[in-house]
């Protein structure tokens, strides 16, 4: 089962170094988040996936890098200057600022229905370009990575002889100064895109349009999203963006946040290219463009066949590697069962929590809103306690917990058990995983023990292929829920048969490894660990 609430990831994010609230130490910055150790690791596997299928797995692509900072120009003809806008509207009584659509009309801070009339708010950032502050000095940072590759669409095209179809690929940081960024990962003002921009003879566009929905959606069962968890959504002619004929937006159930955006695939016709032209009144556009007096380029293509300069229609898949980052953690978080709670250990923790809920029926140092939330949360729990108990971690982290003196007890009574019968684990494709292996000697004051699993950490390491680590920080049980939790799909434990101490001689050379959906374990030579290890995390 997927996770149950955003909570349980922004816990684990936090206390297991995926993400951190950027610049922290002074308050954070809203909407603005790093990647921790792991973080990036995964990030960086996300990326590698997408560009492995998309660019080296297909024979019509190519790659790109373009710069975030550009020309202003390219703003103004892309149509995001006079259009990149979202509603936004003031609060007369609180003076908070929302984003019209997301607030029906009363404001979430202080329930006012006061409101001023929406206005348009542009969502690019600018920065000043050079040392003198004037009003033809700035740029923007990008708000999509996709403008750069429309821009060099003539340059890549000369440079790789290709002929359409054929695509650009690019991953690349984006901003957008949203209004009111929220959901942690989810809407966030600098983030990361994987954009690519399909070329295609007009007329051809509809049905490429279909094929790379299809591609796309096995690229995210592919990562471990299944078919069964995405809607498509077929976005309405007054939803679509200035430049889009049509888009079938991907759409996730997130905990918490629902269903929503993961990314969306547009048709934007040849409304890019064409407005990026010069002498457009000679090229037999369908888009409506932006009259263009300042490019040098006509961005076509030669149709040998006709003998006529075209100007590609374009698909654009773009998805955002932060809300992609989310979902697969998201889907592959699981609280389980590792061996049944003894029932009068159960019952007793059943009673603290009944207790602690009655306390806080009872409490008038907390506030209603508090209450009622812990009431609520506390019921859902009871009804399925042994399922659910490491959830009470999460309970007792709300807010109105700390004036309860029974929380103490129910955390006394609940804790032990989920440390002992309970795991968390990420159930990652293992490709993704941000560790691979980790190697563990079973004492960590034996020199052989520790010697041989430190040379078995370098020799998988040295292959570049597994992100291996060595760990001796806890009992093996332990070691295992860490590693668990972050997703590693092997453990490999160097014990007393492996330097040939052990009760069985046949066992000198051979170390168990341990696998993390099953938890089953197999006794492998060391010298086949490699090959077995890499068979494993390719095939899954
Ligand atoms: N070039 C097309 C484009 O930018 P978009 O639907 O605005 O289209 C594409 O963005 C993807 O970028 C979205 O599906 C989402 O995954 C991601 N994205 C957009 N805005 C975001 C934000 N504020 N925070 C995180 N991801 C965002």
């Amino acid at each position: 089962m997927p996770a149950v609430s955003l909570d349980q990831i922004v816990a684990l994010a936090k206390r297991r170094g995926f993400i951190f609230p950027s610049s922290e130490i002074y308050g954070g910055l809203q909407g603005v988040y790093d990647y921790g150790p792991l973080g990036v690791e995964l990030k960086n596997n996300i990326i590698a996936d997408w560009w492995r299928t998309n660019v080296y797995e297909r024979d019509d692509m190519e790659g790109l890098d373009a710069a975030i900072l550009m020309n202003r120009l390219v703003w103004k003809y892309s149509g995001h200057e006079e259009t990149f806008n979202d509603p936004l509207v003031d609060c007369r009584a609180c003076k908070m600022r929302w984003r019209a659509d997301h607030i029906h009309g009363v404001c979430p801070n202080c329930g006012s229905r006061d409101l001023t009339e929406p206005r348009p708010f542009n969502m690019m950032f600018r920065t000043q370009i050079g040392p003198v502050a004037d009003s033809g000095s700035f740029a923007y940072l990008r708000p999509e990575t996709a403008q750069g590759i429309f821009v060099n669409f003539a340059n890549v095209l000369t440079a790789s002889a290709r002929k359409l179809p054929f695509g650009i690929a690019q991953v690349g940081k984006a901003f957008r100064n949203e209004i009111n960024p929220r959901n942690f990962l989810f809407r966030v003002r600098e983030f990361e895109q994987m954009e690519i921009e399909y070329f295609v003879m007009p007329g051809s566009d509809e049905e490429w349009h279909q094929r790379w929905l299809e591609a796309r959606l096995a690229w995210w069962e592919q990562i471990g999203i299944p078919r069964s968890r995405i809607t498509i959504y077929d976005v309405p002619a007054d939803e679509l963006a200035h430049y889009s004929k049509r888009t079938f937006d991907l759409m996730y159930d997130y905990p918490n946040i629902g269903v929503q955006e993961i990314e969306g695939i547009a048709n934007r016709t040849d409304y890019d290219l064409g407005s990026h032209s010069k002498d457009q009144a000679q090229l037999n556009l369908t888009a409506r463009v932006n009259h263009n007096e300042d490019s040098i380029a006509r961005l076509t293509y030669f149709d040998q066949a006709s003998g006529r300069h075209v100007v590609p229609y374009v698909i654009e898949p773009s998805a955002g590697v932060g809300r992609c980052m989310l979902a697969v953690m998201c889907e592959s978080y699981a609280e389980e069962l590792t061996k049944p709670v003894p029932t009068e250990k159960l019952a007793a923790a059943a009673e603290a929590l009944q207790a602690f809920l009655k306390s806080v029926g009872r409490s008038e140092k907390i506030s209603a809103e508090a209450r009622d939330a812990l009431l609520a949360r506390g019921a859902e729990l009871s009804q399925a306690l042994v399922e659910r108990l490491p959830e009470v971690e999460q309970l007792l982290a709300m807010p109105g917990v700390d004036q309860i003196e029974l929380s103490k007890k129910l955390r006394g009574q609940t804790q032990p058990l989920i440390d002992e019968h309970y795991r968390t684990v990420l159930r990652l494709k293992p490709r993704l995983a941000p560790v691979k292996v980790a190697v563990f000697p079973l004492k960590r004051n034996h020199d052989q023990l520790v010697a041989t699993a430190k040379a078995v950490r370098r020799e998988l390491q040295a292959t570049g292929e597994m992100r291996t680590v060595y760990d001796d920080t806890g009992a093996i049980g332990k070691l295992y829920r860490r590693q668990d939790e972050i997703g590693t799909p092997f453990c490999v434990t160097v014990d007393f048969d492996t330097i040939g101490q052990g009760k069985d001689p046949a066992l000198a050379g051979t170390v168990t490894v341990r696998d993390r959906d099953t938890m089953a374990q197999e006794r492998v030579p060391i010298a086949e660990l490699e090959q077995y290890l890499r068979a494993k995390i390719r095939s899954a």
